[in-house]
């Protein structure tokens, strides 16, 4: 197969890219990734001379360039992860997230279709579903209730992918993950933040009164289950991804400090995110009976493997932190 990975660079397109080359030895990739603060080129170091992997830089939501991608080479199906992803930042710049998860998305189904791919995976999110109370779970059908521009961009670009299924056929399947965690991760979410900080010194900033709830995978179970949906997914329909594990952030954060040996008094109570939606649960009861999906990481185990690695990669988060990471493909291809 050859296939069009979008978002390469960031968090979980890279954990997927590389999990997949190593599984299936006769595939080849291509991703197309804007190098965005987001995308780090070193997080593919590991494949980035493989003669079976390619690198594009450019914009999903450039139309043209994506379009003579499409036209010089035979994609068998595309999977896009490429997406601002930060809900923190999404409420200073919603502009941008409009411009690539809806305009971006757009783009890439509409390449997709002229050029008969025979299976689009489109990456999207729990958050679509906006915010729980304190009972019950989002399933396939719950109504789309997103709350952040972030989320609002999510959804609308989830309801392009139906559009084109609907309308024109294209085989689409969209995914809806909870918050994955694993290696790689920038240093802005939540638990990559915490360790930076933990290990300078740094007070961590929790939002609010930090018992928003969230559900934990490690990035390996849901690249998993992307190559289910890849393979077997139905087309047209949405597959929810969640391990069942939810837990109020203070207590995530509590985690960490016991694994890094930190004193809780570096924990500060700061301004709740506006609009900082409450819980997310998910029944993901769905991939598992379709597809045979399972989770195989307990959250424990993973943040104690997740701690370790950021351990053993200092310099990967330290070069982020520093900006040093951006230098050298700044000389490649310019400043973004
Ligand atoms: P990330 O921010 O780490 O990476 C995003 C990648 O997309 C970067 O490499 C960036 O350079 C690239 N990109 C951004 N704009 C682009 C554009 N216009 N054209 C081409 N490339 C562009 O994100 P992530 O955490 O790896 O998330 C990947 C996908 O998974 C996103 O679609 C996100 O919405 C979704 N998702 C993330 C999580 C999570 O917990 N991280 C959970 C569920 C779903
Ligand atoms: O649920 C899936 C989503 O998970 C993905 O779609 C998003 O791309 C991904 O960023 C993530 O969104 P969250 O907003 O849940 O992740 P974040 O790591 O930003 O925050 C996790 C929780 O921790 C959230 O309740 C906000 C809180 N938080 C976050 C940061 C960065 C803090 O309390 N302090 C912080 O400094």
């Amino acid at each position: 197969m050859k296939m069009l990975v979008t978002g390469g660079c960031g968090f979980i397109g890279a954990n997927f890219i590389k999990a997949h080359l190593n599984n299936f030895a006769s595939d080849t990739i291509v991703n197309l990734d804007a190098l965005t603060y987001a995308g780090n080129p070193d997080n593919l170091a590991d494949v980035a001379h493989d003669p079976r992997y390619t690198f594009v830089c450019g914009d999903i939501a450039n139309s043209a360039l994506v379009e003579s991608l499409f036209a010089e080479q035979i994609f068998d199906a595309v999977v896009n992860f490429a997406a601002e992803s930060h809900v923190d930042r999404s409420i200073e710049t919603p502009q941008l997230f409009l411009k690539t998860n809806v305009m971006g998305t757009q783009s890439l189904l509409h390449a997709a279709l002229n050029h008969g791919v025979k299976k689009f995976v489109h990456i999207s999110t729990d958050e679509v579903y906006g915010s729980l109370g304190p009972e019950g779970k989002f399933t396939e059908t719950t109504p789309l209730s997103p709350r952040s521009p972030y989320s609002a961009s999510k959804a609308a670009a989830d309801h392009l992918a139906f559009a084109y299924f609907n309308t024109y056929h294209l085989p689409v399947c969209v995914t809806r993950c909870s918050n994955n965690y694993g290696p790689y991760q920038f240093p802005e979410k939540l638990l990559p933040l915490m360790i930076a900080n933990a290990l300078a010194g740094k007070e961590l900033p929790v939002y609010g009164d930090g018992m928003h709830r969230r559900e934990w995978i490690y990035v390996g179970d849901h690249c998993r289950a992307i190559e289910l949906v890849l393979e077997n997914g139905r087309p047209g329909e949405i597959y929810n991804i969640g391990i069942d594990n939810e837990i109020p952030n203070l207590e995530v954060i509590r985690k960490l400090l016991v694994l890094l040996d930190r004193p809780e008094s570096l924990i500060r109570h700061v301004k709740d995110r506006p609009g900082h939606d409450r819980r997310y649960a998910i029944d993901a009861s769905k991939i598992a009976r379709e597809l045979g999906w399972k989770p195989f990481v307990q959250f424990d185990d993973g943040l104690a493997a997740t701690v370790r690695w950021y351990l053993d990669n200092r310099s990967w988060w330290e070069k982020i932190i520093s900006g040093e990471y951006r230098q050298y493909y700044a000389r490649m291809y310019g400043n973004r």
